[in-house]
């Protein structure tokens, strides 16, 4: 790694990242991709944004937030080399302190004459699994991110609300209410604006508390997420679960659709 590195020599966090990371809820790692990664990277994505016609993340399309290709790993060989990644997947592991499986991937794209900020929320409630407790999402941005691109802000520390202040999920959007409800310290929160590089990663937790501005800048903003479950996650019906809806609730989710990141000795299943 030629540029200053939040990575040890063996490619995996230093111990102050992972401290942060437990502390705070995020960790923003610089300089873990190289910049010939980071082009194929993004090529791929716009490949697969061209060919598939991304989905909108709002009530309609003049209220989007984002817009977004799932599954995007399946879709695509260098984008499931970028969701399964070596330092990706390792540190994912190292920083979630146990073994995990892929769960999905988007590709998100928040142009500039997108006008709405992506929505405050916490990735817990919305993800259709149960038996989580040290789910992580890593955001890898494909282009520079600075602050005035819709850049990720988190609310550090929100990961450890008691449970009484959390939203832990969601049987249907009915169920939906706004983080100041459910978390009435939330709006005297302090939070913090995370500009990034492309090359960057950032890792957060399942329930950091998290959301991005509007992207005033002049250019696209182009990232790619991976939620990384706990690898005994079970199937608990819920909001957006066309992945797992083919399971019984209650049955683990596993098999190759949702692969060990980080496979170790028998570890085939
Ligand atoms: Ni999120």
């Amino acid at each position: 790694m030629l540029t200053p590195s939040d990575l040890t020599e063996s490619g995996l966090p230093t111990q102050e990242s992972v401290r942060r990371f437990h502390d705070q809820g995020y960790v923003h790692l610089r300089a873990v991709l190289s910049a010939g990664e980071v082009a194929g990277f993004r090529a791929a994505a716009e490949e697969l944004l061209a060919k598939e016609g991304p989905e909108i993340w709002g009530a309609s399309e003049d209220e989007t937030q984002v817009h977004y290709v799932e599954a995007a790993w399946r879709k695509h060989p260098d984008l499931r080399a970028l969701a399964l990644h070596p330092v990706i997947t390792r540190s994912a592991e190292h920083l979630a302190g146990g073994p995990l499986r892929l769960y999905g991937t988007d590709v998100l794209k928040k142009d500039p004459d997108v006008h709405l900020p992506t929505v405050v929320h916490d990735d817990e409630p919305g993800l259709p699994l149960a038996g989580l407790t040290r789910t992580l999402t890593a955001w890898v941005p494909l282009v520079d991110v600075p602050a005035d691109r819709g850049c990720l802000i988190y609310v550090p520390g929100s990961h450890r609300r008691p449970p009484e202040h959390r939203q832990v999920h969601l049987a249907g959007f009915q169920d939906y209410r706004p983080m100041e409800e459910v978390w009435p310290d939330f709006p005297f929160s302090p939070r913090v604006s995370v500009p990034m590089r492309a090359g960057d990663v950032v890792f957060h937790d399942f329930r950091t508390v998290h959301m991005a501005a509007v992207n005033t800048g002049a250019e696209r903003r182009l990232a790619f997420a991976s939620v990384y479950m706990d690898s005994d996650a079970t199937y608990r019906p819920g909001v957006q679960d066309h992945p797992v809806a083919h399971l019984e609730p209650g049955a683990p989710v596993d098999g190759e659709l949702f692969p060990l990141i980080a496979a170790g000795p028998g570890a085939t299943r």
